[in-house]
């Protein structure tokens, strides 16, 4: 499994932008979006104190069949090179990309 230090590099090249130096939101590309990106750090405290894995993993990976829907926030699947690494996710150890599975432990890792 990546550590969440090398997340933590993937986020300030692809995420600080919006979500801020520290995942909790205002960084500088965020001005007047509209609706504002979420503080990252309070994922699991709106989640039963879970950090929710699944529903971060497909966020930001976004769905390819949904190119087509408005949303403010990228999708990052096709940035990622498809070097897979086992995660866990709702108990069950999936193929995921490497990129992808650093910057998920680098979000369980910042939550408050
Ligand atoms: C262009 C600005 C922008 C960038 C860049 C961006 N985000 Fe976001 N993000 C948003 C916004 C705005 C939302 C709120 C939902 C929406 O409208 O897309 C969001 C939502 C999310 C969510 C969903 C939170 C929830 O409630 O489940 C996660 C997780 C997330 N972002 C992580 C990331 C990560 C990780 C990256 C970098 C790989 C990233 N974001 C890059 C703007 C951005």
């Amino acid at each position: 499994m990546p550590e969440p230090e090398e997340g933590q590099a993937f986020f300030a090249e692809n995420c600080m932008s919006c979500h801020g130096r520290d995942g909790r939101g205002n960084g500088p590309g965020s001005a007047g979006l509209s609706p504002m990106p979420p503080d990252l750090t309070l994922l699991a405290r709106g989640n039963d104190g879970m950090f929710p894995t699944a529903r971060s993993l497909s966020y930001i990976w976004g769905d390819p069949d949904q190119g087509h829907l408005a949303r403010v926030m990228p999708q990052f699947g096709g940035a990622m090179a498809d070097d897979l690494v086992p995660l866990e996710v709702d108990g069950v150890l999936t193929p995921t990309p490497r990129a992808l599975a650093a910057v998920l432990a680098y979000l369980e890792s910042i939550q408050r």
